[in-house]
């Protein structure tokens, strides 16, 4: 069993310091949809507190360069996707023209040189971070410096699950840091209390659940089953739906819903802006019929899950400004906790300690809501 700083007693079990501070490096995150990256556009983007220019290059290639110009600082994102002079694709600064190519961040031009003023323009790079596109999604690997951008994990895999473009995008900015946004993310027990409405649950059924968790690659998972008899949202799928939720380090949370051969998969990736404002985007893929015809309503009920999620973050900060010690409790905290140690786990194998080690045990997890 796992529990650094915390005992299993339910009365006071101090979540372990750091909690709500900093970000954890060399980890992919999610940046954004695919279709919403136009080949030839340049988008700014604020992802760990560093500025980003995504884009996609004309032969379809997503890049991801630091969005700082290294002459005088002018936001690259502000130029325009050029050719440079060998041909490859590079973004042109708005402010003296200086080109750099998006396959390395070299800079190939700087247009104010005459020709005997001899200057080897390659050796300025601005940075550029990995990124991955799969399953309509774009994610950005953030090493916790330049010299940290080779991944050191696999991206997320999408093996198995229903393909394409997602059906459905919602998404919400938190003012909140990214471990309270996955903290609440992964909380059982707020259901009732937040989430009240007639089509999800109703607040006066509360049960005992007891449910299986393994650990799974950089998380881990509550194992497949079938969803609990007050949660009435997946009755509109018909059939014995069967569900399985994931999480993974450090923002991931996957919900995968089988009906026979049917599938729904739901995706949360939470992506820290600042250290005080984190992204949640929901997404879903379906080949199911019947969410074909009530994606108006599912839209329309996750939009209000992350509204009174995000209400109930505001309230939170309330009291998270006073930084005040907190108790999380066995079994309904332990998600959290996990969560924690997996982190720990993480930066600890970075900083030259110990391989990765996934430090969560197979358990049985028990509350009621
Ligand atoms: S600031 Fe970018 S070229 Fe001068
Ligand atoms: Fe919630």
């Amino acid at each position: 069993m796992l529990d650094d700083a915390a005992t299993d007693s339910p009365s006071a079990a101090p979540p372990p310091t750091g909690v709500g501070r900093g970000f954890i490096y060399d980890m992919w995150y999610f940046a954004a949809v695919s279709s919403e990256l136009k080949a030839g556009a340049l988008q700014r983007f604020e992802i760990l507190g560093e500025p980003i220019l995504i884009g996609r290059d004309r032969t379809g290639d997503v890049y991801a360069l630091k969005d700082i110009c290294p002459h005088r600082a002018a936001p690259l994102s502000a130029g325009k996707l050029v050719k440079d002079p060998a041909g490859q694709s590079a973004v042109e600064c708005p402010y003296h023209g200086w080109r750099f190519r998006t396959s390395d961040g070299a800079c190939s031009k700087i247009p104010s040189l005459v020709a005997d003023q001899a200057m080897e323009s390659e050796r300025i790079k601005v940075r550029r971070w990995p990124v991955h596109e799969a399953q309509g999604l774009v994610f950005i690997y953030m090493g916790e410096t330049a010299k940290d951008d080779t991944p050191a994990m696999p991206p997320p895999s999408f093996e198995g699950v229903v393909g394409g473009g997602p059906k459905l995008i919602e998404r919400m900015d938190f003012d909140s840091h990214i471990d309270h946004a996955v903290v609440g993310l992964m909380d059982p027990a707020h259901g009732p209390y937040v989430h009240q409405q007639w089509w999800w649950r109703s607040s006066k059924s509360l049960y005992d659940k007891e449910k299986r968790f393994e650990p799974r690659d950089y998380g881990f998972a509550m194992a497949r089953h079938a969803p609990s008899r007050n949660s009435r949202a997946y009755a509109i799928l018909g059939g014995a739906p069967e569900t399985e939720i994931t999480f993974r380090l450090p923002g991931f949370r996957w919900e995968h819903i089988k009906v026979g051969r049917r599938q729904v998969l739901a995706l949360t990736c939470l992506t820290p802006l600042t250290e005080t404002k984190t992204r949640i985007t929901q997404l879903v893929w379906s080949d199911h019929p019947a969410f074909v015809l009530l994606a108006p309503f599912i839209r329309e009920g996750a939009r209000r899950f992350l509204k009174q999620d995000g209400d109930m973050v505001n309230l939170q900060n309330e009291g998270l400004r006073y930084d005040p010690p907190l108790i999380w409790i066995d079994d309904a905290d332990r998600q959290a906790k996990w969560y924690q140690a997996l982190k720990k786990a993480w930066i600890a194998s970075r900083r030259g300690g110990p391989a990765f080690k996934n430090p969560v045990e197979p358990t049985n997890l028990k509350w009621r809501s």
